[in-house]
């Protein structure tokens, strides 16, 4: 492994197929020191994105990594799921062995407080599901923005939704929370479907992760011919967007994703547009651009860090 520093991640997720990759790389990138993982309600119930999470990490030998039970629903707005893209599990498709692994007794937000509190300011707050956690967290510990290093989220769109025409899934389970997240004043890197729609898993894609032929490659393409099968019918998408990885892909490999500074607000209006991220493009408000927001991705360069990120794998 190398000597090179390895950037400190919490992952908060709701597993989840593309959840499911971005475990997979966070776990395995030398370049990545996955501190914990947390999980929420999103794609699937709580119960069900905590059992997909330990699922993963039993399926990738990664027992050592620790799972935090979060929150069972958003703060303010009724829950939601994404059935219709993940199936009655939440990660329909793979077949796991049973499951031994068990997550930790400390609550999610629990965790995230004293991790951060205890940290020097190197920790960088990952999401690719709800913000809940990490909201929850903020609202109770405020102490604990100024240890945030960054945050890297999945989510939002400056151009339209895939929920409503102008909320992205994410934002919209927790509008309220990724306010919370957006306005605290740390950094925020916010991967959207701006450049997520652009990462389909065509059938190609797949093709080439299959001749990886190891525990990960092998869980990829099980986990894509569920995924790939729902937004084609869903979508109509040639292939399935491989969102969540984005955060870690950026984080591994900063030069494949490009990003511009945004004023950036939430919409908590509870109107149409609730969940949407306003993201000022150009400027026409000149006011802080607290977010950068992804807006190019070198296409052949993220299925690359994908690949060989799973190559580590045995
Ligand atoms: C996001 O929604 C979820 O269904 C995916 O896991 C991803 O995090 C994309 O809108
Ligand atoms: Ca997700």
């Amino acid at each position: 492994m190398s000597e090179e520093k390895r950037t400190k991640i919490i992952l908060d997720c709701d597993p989840g197929h593309d959840d499911a990759v971005a475990i997979m790389l966070a776990a395995g990138s030398p370049k990545i020191e996955l501190l914990g993982i947390t999980t929420e309600s999103g794609n699937q119930t709580l119960e069900k994105t905590t059992r997909n999470a330990l699922n993963v990490l039993q399926w990738i030998g990664r027992g050592d990594i620790p799972v935090y039970v979060g929150c069972q629903g958003p703060m303010v707005r009724e829950k939601m799921t994404a059935a219709d893209i993940h199936g009655e599990t939440g990660l329909d498709g793979p077949v796991f062995p049973p499951l031994e692994l068990k997550p930790q007794k400390k609550h999610a937000v629990q965790y995230i407080i004293d991790t951060l509190m205890a940290g020097s300011g190197d920790i960088t707050m990952v999401t690719t599901g709800p913000m809940t956690n990490l909201g929850m967290a903020i609202r109770l510990e405020p102490r604990i923005v100024e240890k945030i290093e960054r945050i890297v989220l999945m989510g939002g769109s400056y151009q339209h939704g895939n929920v409503t025409p102008a909320a992205e899934f994410n934002i919209l389970c927790d509008p309220e929370a990724a306010h919370v997240c957006f306005s605290c004043g740390r950094p925020v890197y916010m991967m959207g479907l701006d450049i997520t729609r652009q990462v389909l898993c065509t059938p190609d894609v797949v093709e080439r992760m299959k001749k990886i032929d190891n525990c990960a490659g092998r869980l990829f393409v099980d986990l894509m011919a569920h995924f790939c099968r729902t937004q084609k019918e869903i979508f109509g998408l040639p292939g399935g967007p491989l969102h969540d990885p984005c955060t870690l892909v950026w984080l591994i490999a900063p030069d494949v994703i490009t990003t511009k500074p945004m004023y950036s607000t939430i919409d908590i209006s509870h109107g149409e547009s609730y969940g949407r991220t306003n993201c000022d493009f150009f400027s026409y408000l000149h006011k802080p651009q607290n977010v950068r927001v992804a807006y190019a991705v070198d296409v052949d360069g993220y299925w690359d860090v994908i690949e060989e990120e799973l190559r580590r794998y045995s």
